[in-house]
This record gives structure tokens, sequence and C-alpha cells, in this order.
């Protein structure tokens, strides 16, 4: 019988490896270890067997019965695997739904490709930065009343002798004079500066025009005779790329601590082109400050003032995305409120 039982098990063996689908595995199964299968017949012929060779056949029935089981379970699993792996070319696919970048940060990368076009170089400054940078060198001392336009957000803990506490960057223009700098640090020294610096801001502001964090981008140009004319011709070029070659812009005397004359500056509607309609009854919407840099600022950077002259400007990267869709928004917060029925229109 000893004989029998390994020439069974051994064929059973042979067939599960050959098997290539889960039928064929049935059926060797039913073939060995159904009701009359070969290994199950040996096992009922079990009680013919001489009563001193029954316990030593017993053992290798059982141990031939676990082997073709465990054989079976074994190439039922290899052939699921390949299944799986199979492929159907031919099957059309399952779209995986594709998103889109924020507007906000297609504003920024198109802002950054215009400026770049015009030759100016996109930096990044801290968000967390001393207040010496965000205030003091923009003429703004401590205490000075100006400062309570920007609501800033101080920062617990690092103090400086000389540049005072932290603060969240509440605009884009402590990049001015970080960029003086920056300029020194090259070697050269001296001007020219074509800054464009696109960042974060933080302020302690939430209504329909206004979140606690936001985006501006800040122009810097410095060189030898820089002037007013510059300043407005760079900023209708903007508005031309920008919003759109029929689109135009006007200065307004305004006043911040770190321009000489300041400026707020306007573009035309793009409804009515200047005329005045409904939507911006003058004919003309508000799109930020500029201004030409005071001498103060210039020597803060180290840069001669009876020499240099330069102009900067600072706006909202979201009011001007805003401006750009056509669309009414009603609230600048819907911008960051994840409302993906809202960020899909864009
Ligand atoms: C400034 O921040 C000046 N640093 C701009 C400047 C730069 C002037 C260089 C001269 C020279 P102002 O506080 O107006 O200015 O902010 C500029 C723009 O930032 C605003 O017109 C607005 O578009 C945007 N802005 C300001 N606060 C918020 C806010 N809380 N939420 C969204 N946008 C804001």
């Amino acid at each position: 019988m000893k004989e029998e039982i390994s020439n069974i098990k051994n064929e059973a063996i042979a067939q599960i490896m050959e098997a290539d689908s889960a039928t064929e595995l049935e059926e060797i199964s039913i073939a060995y270890l159904g009701r009359n299968g070969k290994l199950t017949n040996l096992i009922k012929r079990l009680k013919e067997v001489p009563p001193e060779e029954r316990k030593e056949n017993g053992i290798l029935l059982n141990e031939a019965k676990s082997t073709i089981q465990s054989f079976l379970a074994t190439q039922k699993g290899k052939l699921s695997v390949t299944a799986r792996k199979w492929f159907d070319p031919t099957v059309p696919g399952a779209k995986p739904p594709i998103g889109h970048l924020h507007l906000v940060t297609q504003g920024i990368r198109q802002i950054s490709r215009i400026f770049e076009n015009l030759g100016y170089v996109r930096v990044r400054y801290p968000e967390v930065e001393w207040d010496w940078y965000a205030f003091e060198a923009l003429n703004m001392p401590k205490g000075h009343p100006a400062r309570d336009m920007w609501e800033t957000f101080f920062v617990d803990g690092a103090t400086d002798p000389k540049l005072g506490q932290t603060v969240l960057t509440p605009h884009t223009s402590n990049g001015q004079v970080r960029e003086m700098q920056r300029i020194h640090s090259t070697g050269s020294g001296l001007p020219p500066i074509r800054m464009i610096n696109i960042a974060k801001c933080y302020r302690r502001q939430s209504d329909a025009s206004h979140v606690p964090m936001f985006h501006q981008f800040e122009g810097l140009v410095i060189d030898k005779g820089i002037s007013v004319a510059h300043l407005k011709g760079t900023l209708d070029a903007f508005a031309k790329e920008f919003f759109g070659p029929e689109r135009r812009t006007r200065l307004r005397p305004y006043h911040f601590q770190f321009t000489e004359p300041s400026f707020e500056v306007d573009v035309t509607c793009g409804i009515c082109l200047g005329k005045g309609c409904k939507v911006c009854k003058g004919g003309w919407l508000e799109l930020g400050g500029a201004g030409m840099v005071h001498p103060a600022v210039l020597k803060n950077g180290g840069i001669a003032p009876n020499k240099y002259t330069g102009f900067a400007f600072g706006w909202g990267v979201e009011r001007v995305v805003m401006m750009k869709s056509c669309l009414e928004i009603p609230d600048i917060r819907l911008l960051y409120s994840s409302d993906l029925r809202f960020l899909r229109q864009f």
C-alpha cells in the first residue's frame, strides 16, 4: 500500500503543477480527494491492511492528503495572480478625475511670466520677518501711526537689538531693502535692480474683501534716471498683458511712508473701458499702491539717492485675479473656502 500511496501522491502533484485553470484544479481535487477519489478509495481500504501496518499507512495517507491539498491551494493562488496581471488593451480606460491649479496659483504664474518677460527677476524673502525690514527700514519707526494700516501679527520669540521683533510679513515691501542688500552681496554692489517679489502676506483682517492670508506681488526697479514715466509705462504694459490690450491705468496721488511721490493705481473697467457703468460707477477700478522709492529707503538699502532713483508697486494677487476673471465674486473668502463648486469654474 505504501507504494500505491506514494504513486498517487506524485501523480496528483504532477497534474496540479500542469493545471492552468481553476476548473482543472477542481477536477483534480475531485479525482483524488472526492467521494470516489483515488486517495479516498485508498483510505477506505485501510481497514483491510494487517493491524501492524495500519498505523504507518494511516500516517502516510494523511500526509499525502494534506500535501495534495496544499499544492492545490498554492496553484490556485498562482493562477489568480496571473489572472490579475492580464491586461486587455482594447478595454476603454477608466479616466481618473484630473484637477487644475488654484485660481491664485494660476494668477501668480501669469504675473511672474509677464514680469520675467520684462526682464524682472523673481525673488522670495522670509515670511517670518524682522520688524526692521517690514517697517523701520520703510520709514515707519516704532509707534508710527502708519503701521496701523498693516494690522500686523507679531511672532513670539526672537528679538534683535537692531532688527526688533519678528512679524508675519504684512506686505511684500519688506523685499525692497532685502533686494538692495542682496544686490550688494552679489559683488557688483550696484543697481540696476528689477525685482518681482510674490509672497504670502498676513494681516489681522477678515471680511468680504480681506482675508488674513493673501498674496502680494511687489515690483522694484532701481537704476540711474528712473522716473514716474517708467512706472506708468510698466503698469500699462502689465495691465494690457494681464487684463487685455484695450485696458489702461491711471495714477492717483496717495500717501505711503516709503514712496515719494505715492500713488493709488486704477485700471479701466473691463465692461465699459473707462466710460462709466453700473458695475464700476466711474469707469475705473482700484488696483493697488505704487510710488517712487523714498531716498531714506534707498539709504537703508545702501544705495546713494543722489545717484539712483527707483519705483515700486505692490498689489494683491487675489484682487487682480478676481478682477480678471470677469465673474462677480462677491466675497474674497470664497477663494479659500475649498468649495469645489466654486473653484471648478476657473
Ligand atoms: C501695501 O501693502 C503697500 N506695501 C503697497 C506698496 C508697495 C505701495 C510699493 C507703494 C510701493 P496696501 O495695504 O494698500 O499697500 O495693500 C496693497 C494691496 O494688497 C491692496 O490693494 C489689496 O489688493 C491687497 N490686500 C491688502 N490687504 C489684504 C487682505 N487682508 N486681503 C486680501 N488682499 C489684501
